[in-house]
């Protein structure tokens, strides 16, 4: 039978519990997870593409069997079709995220009909969480342990640390 192969793509800059939380859930759902952070520079990011696929390697050491991290650029719907995968998974935290989501999911249909987006519920205790509030948080040099994982919160002090060294 055909592999059930789904791509839990984002720019995860840096992962969070909250994508964690979403990739375990998804691991039961389908054969394999490719976990795919995105190379190209939309948003500023903090960390570069390699380092954002390596926090997340270490992050989950051998805790899957069945997940892959991977990175891409381009158009995602190409890169799904390069993986022969059959769906995207995104995690919706709140209202606000529903119709940049629905766009994306709109295109992504558009653009091919095969490719399903799974929508999984961030389970409450990371509803609101996001990059961005956490880099903040780091950059002002408060705690982050309970929202990364601690290979991350070692890297995202060390960085801004560096930062403040350089100011
Ligand atoms: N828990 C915690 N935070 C979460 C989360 C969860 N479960 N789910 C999403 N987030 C946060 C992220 O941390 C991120 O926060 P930030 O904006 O503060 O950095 C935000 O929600 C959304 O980020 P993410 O899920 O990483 O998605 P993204 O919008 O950065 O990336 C891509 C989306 C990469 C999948 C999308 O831009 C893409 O497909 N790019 C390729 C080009 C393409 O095909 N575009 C579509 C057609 S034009």
């Amino acid at each position: 039978m055909k592999k059930k192969i789904a791509i839990y793509a984002g720019t995860f800059d840096p992962v969070t519990y909250g994508h964690l939380n979403i990739l375990k859930r998804a691991t039961t759902m389908f054969d394999e997870i490719i976990m795919a952070v995105s190379a190209d520079n939309y948003k500023q990011t903090v960390f570069t593409g390699e380092e954002r696929v390596k926090l997340i390697r270490e992050a989950i050491g051998d805790n899957f069997t069945n997940v892959r991290v991977d990175m891409f650029s381009g158009l995602l719907i190409h890169y799904v079709e390069q993986q022969h995968a059959c769906a995207i998974i995104r995690g919706l935290r709140a209202i606000s995220d529903f119709e940049y989501e629905m766009q994306m999911a709109s295109i992504n249909s558009h653009l091919d009909r095969r490719v399903e987006t799974i929508f999984l519920m961030t389970d409450n205790d990371h509803s609101f969480i996001s990059s961005s509030l956490i880099k903040k948080v780091a950059l002002l040099g408060g705690d982050v342990d309970e929202f990364v994982p601690p290979n991350v919160a070692a890297c995202l002090r060390k960085k801004y640390e560096k930062r403040r060294g350089n100011e």
